[in-house]
């Protein structure tokens, strides 16, 4: 099979996953890590733009929190060589898949390739800015979490006075614990000026929401 019909097997592959996704790792994502990736890996220097692409369209197939992992890293993996990768990339676009995620940090000190480090840092941008926002309330609300507690005032949250594991989940919660911490877990320098731009509109989006939360009249 050529790189083109592998792709186009690895996009139906996706697509059949994620096509009832309401969770934000739905098809759109994951067209949008692809494009990111793509983007970063040209300005960057030479890296393997086939294991980027396949490992972009695949990175959300196995993740814990849609899917039985173990099984599904077997089923991608048979599906990678039912197409014909070569066992060489098909190990290094799972071992991407597998390290790219945040889980909390707990993935931040695995080393990857320049490869794995382009789609990291693209699923890192989808989580920020505009989308990254819009990603968040819908996942809040597809598990059934608040929009916010408010357990805690915008000033003690930005001065990290405050315990997050204490407070309830909420989608505004999920900024300070993963969304604010984005900006400074990017490797390339590409994705870190994206990142940049995306990071300041969240925290104008967060001033006003507060300023909404608790409406103060004009005095
Ligand atoms: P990753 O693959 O980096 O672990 P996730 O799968 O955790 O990313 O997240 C997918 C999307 O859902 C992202 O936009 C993320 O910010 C959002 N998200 C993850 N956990 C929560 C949560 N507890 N509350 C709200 N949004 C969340
Ligand atoms: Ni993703």
């Amino acid at each position: 099979m050529n790189p083109e019909t592998q792709m186009t097997r690895a996009y139906e592959y996706m697509c059949a996953f994620h096509e009832h996704d309401t969770t934000g790792h739905d098809i759109p994502h994951v067209l949008r890590v692809v494009e990111l990736a793509t983007h970063i890996a040209t300005l960057e220097q030479p890296a393997d733009h086939f294991v980027i692409k396949m490992a972009a369209l695949l990175h959300d197939t196995v993740d814990t929190k849609l899917t039985n992992a173990t099984t599904a890293v077997s089923k991608l993996q048979a599906f990678l060589s039912e197409i014909g990768v070569s066992s060489q990339n098909a190990t290094h676009i799972c071992f991407i898949i597998n390290h790219m995620s945040f889980k909390n940090g707990q993935n931040n000190d695995i080393t990857l390739s320049k490869e794995g480090q382009i789609v990291r840092d693209a699923d890192r941008l989808d989580a920020i800015g505009a989308i990254g926002i819009a990603r968040t309330f819908q996942f809040a609300g597809h598990f059934n979490e608040a929009m916010w507690s408010d357990d805690a005032s915008l000033e003690a949250l930005t001065k990290n006075e405050v315990a997050l594991e204490q407070l309830p989940p909420s989608a505004i919660k999920h900024f300070y614990e993963k969304l604010f911490t984005l900006k400074s877990l990017m490797h390339t320098d590409t994705a870190k000026s994206i990142a940049h731009e995306r990071h300041q509109f969240m925290q104008l989006y967060i001033q006003q929401f507060f300023a909404e939360w608790h409406f103060q009249p004009d005095t």
